[in-house]
């Protein structure tokens, strides 16, 4: 998979896969099964540390779990997360980036908008893709409130659809939103060119990404309402991928019962 491949599934109107990995054999298994990105998330503070957060999450771990990952994958994209305080200025987004690059990922994620331009900008001089994420920011859990729906209002709405043009025009390639109401998502998703994956974000992003322990029905604690438990019925880890992918390039997941 590469991101001129993506950027044609976007103007095709076929869905973009993607699961979160932390190890080679369940990377193996997803790219066996044709996911199209696999994700090292900083959610592996939540199911691999067993954290209430992602906050504690080091460049070592990403590191760590990015270079298990490169191990399991032949086709699919292997895009990596930046944890928390990564990057705060430009110098030091671009060491850690590099980190991760050198680990194996194709891409780096991390969260946030304009108040990251100089990292955006770093990396865009420096040519190393970049995946942004907008809507809920785990990271930022403390000073949003808690696990909310962002965008519901119409500056927090406008706010996104500023920080997605924003960060086309910085060079960023592929853009997760989370937790957004899917109306919103619909409309950054044709507002800009770079293929939007949503997670909790309606149907209408261009692709789809669920942490591969809730899709797993691995995490039961506090599971979001935008979860779906693909195992459940399937017989299989491998029948379970199968099917996310299916109802995914059908556009029968995310229904309305998983969005907002
Ligand atoms: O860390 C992660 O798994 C993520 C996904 C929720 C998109 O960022």
């Amino acid at each position: 998979m590469t991101l001129s491949e993506l950027k044609t599934y976007k103007n095709k109107g076929e869905k973009i896969t993607c699961l979160t990995a932390y190890d080679a054999s369940f990377a193996k298994l997803f790219d066996a099964c044709g996911v199209d990105i696999i994700l090292v998330g900083d959610s592996l503070g939540n199911v691999i540390q067993g954290g209430e957060n992602t906050l504690d999450v080091s460049m070592n771990d990403m590191v760590y779990h990015t270079n298990a990952v490169v191990q399991g994958i032949d086709a699919a994209l292997l895009i990596s997360d930046m944890p928390y305080q990564s990057y705060s200025n430009a110098e030091q987004t671009l060491k850690n980036a590099q980190l991760l690059i050198q680990a194996g990922a194709d891409m780096v994620k991390f969260e946030g908008g304009s108040e990251h331009e100089a990292s955006f900008k770093i990396l865009q001089n420096n040519n190393i893709p970049v995946c942004g994420h907008l809507g809920l920011q785990p990271q930022s859990v403390i000073e949003m409130g808690g696990y909310k729906v962002q965008g519901r209002d119409k500056d927090g709405a406008a706010k996104i659809l500023k920080d997605a043009k924003l960060l086309e025009s910085l060079g960023v390639a592929v853009l997760v939103l989370e937790c957004v109401p899917a109306q919103l998502a619909k409309i950054v998703s044709e507002s800009v060119s770079i293929p939007t994956i949503g997670i909790g974000a309606g149907v209408d992003c261009d692709g789809q990404v669920l942490v591969s322990y809730d899709m797993l029905g691995i995490n039961t604690e506090h599971v979001p309402k935008f979860v779906k438990n693909f195992l459940t019925n399937s017989g299989s880890i491998k029948n379970a991928v199968n099917g996310f992918i299916s109802a995914v390039k059908k556009q029968e997941f995310p229904s309305d019962q998983h969005s907002y």
